[in-house]
């Protein structure tokens, strides 16, 4: 059996106060579910080690919006999956669309900061998705398929093994707009499959959907077969809705999908 995991993506929001509210919520409201869930926040970074001190619970665990690939050097302002590690935080999210885009990350550059990632005994939460227009255009399997083969090619046919992939489809990211529960395990089991067929053998891989994950639509979504987690953007801002979603998302504690 696994445990849905569900990742709180912050983005670019929070502040000292916010932090300090959000760890008091969690102690008095959520610590009950860490038994049936895995739970990763990721807040800006500045905020890990104080949100550990203050939360002070071994079963939570942190993730890094980003990285650069390198463990250290001239490169003003970055962190490092080496300096994650160093403090104890164990997941990264890397090629999330919003990145890709303001940033202009490449799947090049996104392969290049996983293959750091795992280098560090880090966990990437892999961000892939397509845009309205792609897939208008019938276009989704390619390019997901493409973002999955830079990966392969830098990191080899163990690449994906001890990682997760989150299928984020870019026009449902912030918009309220879900994809179908029914669209979203069709596409989750065409990228797990598509993963294993290019792996060796007996990896382990979860999946994961983000998009507009809300309270009304989590019990759906993670009922679905592929669905092993999902990840929050603007719904883990929201304390209440968060704790709705882990609420109803602890039930659903299920046989890991076949790989
Ligand atoms: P959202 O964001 O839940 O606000 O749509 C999801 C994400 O960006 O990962």
């Amino acid at each position: 059996m696994i445990k849905p995991i569900i990742v709180a993506n912050w983005k670019l929001y929070g502040n000292k106060t916010f932090v300090q509210e959000f760890s008091k919520y969690f102690n008095l409201n959520l610590k009950n579910y860490l038994k049936k869930n895995t739970i990763i926040i990721a807040p800006p970074i500045i905020y890990i080690e104080y949100m550990k001190k203050l939360i002070n619970e071994k079963n939570i665990f942190f993730s890094s919006q980003n990285i650069d690939y390198h463990n250290e050097g001239a490169f003003t302002g970055e962190i490092s999956s080496r300096m994650l590690n160093d403090i104890g935080v164990k997941y990264v999210i890397l090629g999330h669309s919003e990145r890709r885009k303001n940033h202009f990350e490449s799947n090049k550059l996104i392969a290049k900061k996983f293959h750091s990632v795992k280098k560090n005994n880090l966990i990437p939460i892999l961000c892939i998705g397509e845009t309205k227009e792609e897939k208008k255009l019938e276009l989704t399997e390619k390019i997901l398929k493409k973002q999955i083969d830079e990966i392969f090619l830098k990191c080899g046919k163990f690449a994906f093994n001890k990682t997760i992939v989150a299928y984020e489809p870019i026009w449902a990211i912030g918009s309220g707009k879900t994809a179908t529960p029914n669209l979203i395990n069709k596409i989750l089991k065409m990228i797990k499959k598509y993963i294993i067929k290019n792996s060796f053998n007996n990896i382990k891989l979860y999946m994961q959907y983000g998009g507009s994950v809300s309270p009304e639509n989590i019990k759906n979504i993670i009922n679905e077969k592929y669905v092993d987690g999902v990840l929050i953007g603007s719904g883990s801002l929201n304390f209440k809705n968060f704790k709705k979603i882990i609420q109803i998302s602890s039930n659903f504690n299920k046989k890991k999908t076949s790989s």
